[in-house]
């Protein structure tokens, strides 16, 4: 992973502010310049232009302690216009910086440049940034890492070292020209040629053995890895042989350490997890393989990288591989999604909300949408498509935030449904009755302060599948989670309120669904989706509108002097 200048500029900087925050209260102001630049790189045998950020693929890392404020300056030199997210964080009052593109802010044109303020709170552990913008974020994403406090520890022995792993995704295409393909021919997008870890696919590629990423060990030390998934479309399961993983953190927040010998991580999610160095010196391999429980087409190759002891020994000239579930096993996935609880201590507890006053029922579907003499390449010559309430979301041209602060009509409405139109056996004999959703961009509007529960359901329309569903301005506690239709009467009872999870992304599984709670005291325009690229492209998407409270530290900020421009605005 390279830096240039600029982010040992942003280094120095870090450091500096350390040393004064352990004496003040003050939480640190950090500044770091982001240049957006097509780069070369090869890889797989072949040699493509990308998309980065500072020159390196994954880009920078931010580093900040929990609270503190960073403003980043970028620069786009590239030769379209993008928007850029931070993804977890999340900006309480100020949706001006949050990024997705006509959402919150327009793109940032090519050769000009857009400062924005990352404001962090209570956020501890690992997040990332990525691009907003079509499918830009394959090459343009990077590490955010949030330590604790200050003087303050982790809630687990301090690691010897720790290690970002940046899970991607790698087409040997151009990323734009194959979402531009499948949104003009309506089909499936072209798959991915390889998976990552720290930007590089790993010994069982071709032409990819001598750069396999390599983490240096020492004998009987503890190390904390920073899992991100940065991965497009599929999600990923992720070990390293003879060694058992020790899950700590999720989303930036802690979790009641569990020991597994696999994590699954879905598009959008961190996860921190503690691995020592208690094996025979020699190479292990840490592995990452998709897990796809979909009839639709994915990338079913492994990637690699080598867990490999410091010392003087003669290493194996295979290292041993972890035993990974297979591609479609689903129940490998809800063994391990239901290990993960809350910490809830002290000092890091745990606040479900108890009566909820807004409640949405939403379901989550892939649809088609019928083309002209049957001309598109989805099946039955229709375009694939996908939605949130039957409800396939339209990008608007000037963003919903604009529009929402201006009065701007014409832009959204605010009829986005709090139960789906139609009540059907969601999971089982779906017929064609749903099969065609209307589109449009619609919000669902919030009070200020309400306390909100979402319960996902995920459909048998289409093809069923997981699907990663994040909320941007929220951490929210995933309360429950099951197979099949959600029941009123019987699936509240089995809630977890005492400590669940409290993350920004959830795996609603494959024909099940999932319930999430949170508070809504954070105004702003926040966008929700699936975090599998393809099914956001197809419209798997919807903006909540948290409205203003009474006072002023409940209002959203006033926007910058300066918010790139929307061309039809
Ligand atoms: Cu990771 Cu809408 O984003
Ligand atoms: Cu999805």
């Amino acid at each position: 992973m390279g830096a240039n200048g600029g982010f040992m500029f942003a280094l120095l900087g870090f450091m500096v502010f350390h040393g004064w925050s352990l004496y003040s209260a003050q939480a640190a102001v950090h500044n770091y310049t982001f240049i957006l630049k097509e780069t070369n790189f090869t890889k797989l045998c072949s040699t493509k232009s990308i998309l980065t950020v500072n020159g390196s693929f994954p880009g920078p890392e931010i580093r900040v302690h929990k609270g503190d404020t960073v403003f980043v300056t970028v620069h786009n030199h590239g030769t379209y216009g993008l928007t850029i997210h931070w993804h977890g964080v999340k900006q309480p009052r100020n949706p001006w910086s949050d990024g997705p593109e006509n959402i919150t802010q327009c793109p940032i044109p090519a050769n000009t440049s857009f400062t924005q303020e990352i404001i962090f709170s209570d956020e501890e552990g690992t997040l990332w940034w990525h691009a907003h913008s079509d499918w830009t974020r394959a090459t343009v994403h990077g590490a955010i890492i949030v330590l604790p406090l200050p003087g303050k520890r982790y809630p687990f022995t301090t690691p010897y070292a720790e290690q970002t792993i940046v899970l991607g995704e790698w087409y040997k295409g151009d990323v734009m020209a194959i979402v531009d393909e499948a949104v003009s021919t309506g089909g499936d997008p072209n798959i991915s040629d390889a998976f990552t870890i720290n930007g590089e696919p790993g010994d069982l590629y071709d032409c990819s053995n001598t750069t396999t990423f390599r983490m240096l060990v020492n004998k009987g030390k503890t190390y904390m890895l920073r899992i991100i998934s940065a991965v497009m479309n599929e999600e990923i399961f992720f070990g390293i042989a003879n060694h058992k993983l020790t899950l700590v953190a999720q989303d930036a927040s802690y979790l009641k350490p569990v020991s597994v010998d696999y994590i699954m991580i879905s598009p959008g999610q961190t996860m921190d997890v503690l691995v020592t160095a208690n094996q025979t010196n020699s190479h292990y391999y840490m592995m990452g393989s998709p897990f796809a429980d979909t009839t639709a087409p994915f990338d079913n190759t492994t990637t690699t990288a080598i867990f490999q002891y410091k010392g003087n020994y003669t290493p194996p000239t295979t290292p041993a591989s972890p035993s990974l579930p297979v591609y479609n096993n689903k129940s490998a996935v809800g063994n391990f999604t239901k290990l993960l609880r809350s910490l809830a201590s002290t000092e890091h507890p745990v606040n479900v909300p108890k009566n909820i006053t807004e409640r949405i029922f939403m379901t989550v579907s892939v649809n088609q949408i019928e083309c002209a003499n049957a001309s598109c390449s989805g099946p039955d010559g229709n375009a694939l498509a996908a939605s949130l309430n039957n409800i396939s979301f339209v990008t608007p041209t000037i963003d919903i935030l604009q529009a929402y602060y201006s009065n701007i009509t014409g832009v959204y409405n605010s009829t986005f449904p709090s139960v789906p139109p139609y009540l059907f056996n969601f999971t089982g004999d779906v017929g064609d009755n749903t099969l065609y959703p209307k589109q449009g961009t619609k919000v669902k509007v919030i009070k200020y302060g309400a306390a909100v529960e979402i319960i996902w359901q995920g459909t048998n329309v289409g093809a069923a599948e997981n699907h990663p569903m994040h909320l941007h301005g929220f951490s929210y506690y995933v309360i429950g989670m099951g197979d099949g239709n959600f029941d009123n009467a019987t699936s509240p009872s089995q809630y977890n309120l005492v400590d669940p999870p409290l993350v920004n992304t959830v795996g609603l599984p494959k024909n099940g669904w999932a319930v999430i709670r949170f508070v809504a005291n954070n105004p702003g325009v926040w966008f929700m989706h699936c975090h599998l690229e393809r099914h956001a492209t197809w419209g798997m998407d919807m903006a909540i509108i948290v409205q203003d409270g009474p006072t002023n530290a409940t209002k959203m900020l006033p926007p910058p002097s300066y918010m790139p421009p929307c061309s039809s605005s």
